[in-house]
């Protein structure tokens, strides 16, 4: 069995190989720091050992409630928001056909998201869409307070119930938060629905593990167990006996720290050369994001979808500011085998590529672009993933969660905690005059 790897050659002209190495002791006393759970967030390192412990009969809890679903539901809505919304999806788009909600012959129920914007087109729509199906709901909120969610599962609860009656509801909602507090939590219990609980000491960024993302993952289809020892495999491959070069999630924490703090690359570009993968970008951002931008620190995470942003942001990032950096998901092996037909009159002259497997093409686009790239002052990072399966992306989430929490760390600043968020969340509850926040609603509107 191969493993995914990372490969930082191309990181050579922007920090020397002795410059990297000069991160070993930040990077073990990082490592040593969450282990030993004395750093900043200490009570957030349930994701830490997590791949490891799962218990085989929460895997099966888990697939027996996706199955009551796959088997009750031709929809299930999952609604979460954050980072109880993001692996799921990431997984999903990552393993799914790409035009699979265009397709009538599904095996098991169209998965759609909800809870994770505030639109009122967006919830009419899936409302309408809704009216003549036999859906399901997973409720996802580890705080079961959180306003998107809340208000989407207000109207889908409400709906799932009038359609499908009382009893019906009760067995085709499932709830996923806190194990006693929230409205979510009171709602599970009053109603009587199956519901799993988000430990305390898991974040939302990283409880792609928990069944916020199980859950759903499973109910799509996809096999758990293996996504849970791809991720085992990565928790042996990153563990504080293996050394600090062959330690992927230590050397990526380590280039990354190198690239900010010593050539001023304030933004770091995730890039990949598969739609599938837009999602894992969207759940990658929100993992570093979240965790390293606070103290007015930390890298900007960014990301684009290639070859298609190579002609809108492609000009961006060969020549405008060199602030930025690379880290390129690259999938070995597609999944599938289609070749370029040979044409007779050739009048789009693509014949040179007849016979060719469109993947090769997408290759050379990608090797063509790292070099132009490198060349224009962007060093790039590759982490080669030997093909999109479950086992993989375990890895993968895992990697990156581990060089999360080292990188944190190194950066100086608390990797668990979202302090940040709060903000807005407050002056809009000031602004809808929500109860208990008379004296934040009168002073904002002084403000208007
Ligand atoms: O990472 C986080 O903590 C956030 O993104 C939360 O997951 C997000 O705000 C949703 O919160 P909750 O699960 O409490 O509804």
């Amino acid at each position: 069995m191969k493993n995914i790897c990372l490969n930082i050659d191309k990181v050579a002209k922007f920090v020397s190989k002795e410059g990297i190495a000069a991160y070993e002791p930040q990077v073990k006393a990082a490592m040593k720091t969450l282990e030993e759970g004395t750093g900043l967030g200490n009570d957030f390192l349930g994701w830490l050992h997590l791949p490891s412990t799962i218990s085989k009969e929460h895997l099966a809890d888990l697939k027996a409630t996706a199955q009551v679903l796959r088997e009750n539901c031709e929809v299930v809505i999952v609604a979460g928001i954050g980072g109880s919304y993001l692996g799921a999806r990431a997984v999903n788009e990552a393993l799914s056909n790409s035009f699979q909600w265009l397709q009538t012959n599904h095996n098991g129920p169209v998965m759609i998201h909800a809870g994770h914007n505030i639109s009122e087109d967006y919830l009419y729509e899936l409302t309408e869409y809704l009216k003549d199906k036999k859906f399901g709901i997973i409720n996802i909120s580890k705080s079961g307070t959180t306003t998107e969610t809340a208000l989407a599962f207000r109207l889908l609860k409400e709906q799932c119930e009038r359609q499908r009656g009382k009893e019906m509801a009760r067995k085709v909602i499932v709830a996923i938060t806190d194990a006693k507090k929230g409205a979510a939590r009171v709602t599970a219990d009053k109603e009587g629905y199956k519901s799993f609980i988000i430990p305390d000491n898991v974040g939302g960024r990283f409880s792609v593990l928990t069944p916020v993302g199980l859950l759903p993952i499973a109910t799509a289809g996809y096999d758990i167990e293996k996504l849970v020892e791809g991720a085992a495999s990565m928790e042996k491959l990153t563990a504080s006996d293996v050394p600090f070069m062959e330690n992927p999630s230590a050397v990526y924490a380590a280039v990354r720290n190198a690239l900010y703090a010593q050539n001023g690359k304030k933004i770091e570009i995730l890039v990949n050369y598969h739609p599938k993968l837009h999602y894992v970008s969207e759940w990658w951002k929100q993992l570093y994001g979240e965790s390293e931008g606070k103290d007015h620190k930390g890298i900007f995470p960014a990301a684009v979808d290639f070859s298609t942003d190579l002609h809108s942001m492609g000009q961006w990032i060969q020549e405008g500011e060199r602030i930025i950096f690379e880290t390129v998901i690259s999938v070995e092996q597609p999944a599938c085998h289609l070749e370029i037909p040979s044409d007779a009159e050739n009048l789009d002259g693509l014949n040179f590529l007849a016979g060719k497997r469109v993947d090769e093409v997408n290759k050379m686009a990608e090797l063509g672009t790292q070099l132009a790239h490198v060349d224009g002052g962007v060093p790039n990072m590759r982490v080669a993933v030997p093909e999109l399966n479950e086992f993989y992306l375990g890895q993968l989430i895992y990697f990156f969660e581990k060089a999360c929490g080292i990188s944190g760390y190194i950066l100086g600043v608390n990797p668990f905690n979202q302090p940040g968020v709060e903000a807005y969340k407050k002056n809009m509850f000031a602004l809808l005059n929500k109860p208990g926040y008379e004296e934040e609603s009168k002073a904002i509107r002084a403000r208007l």
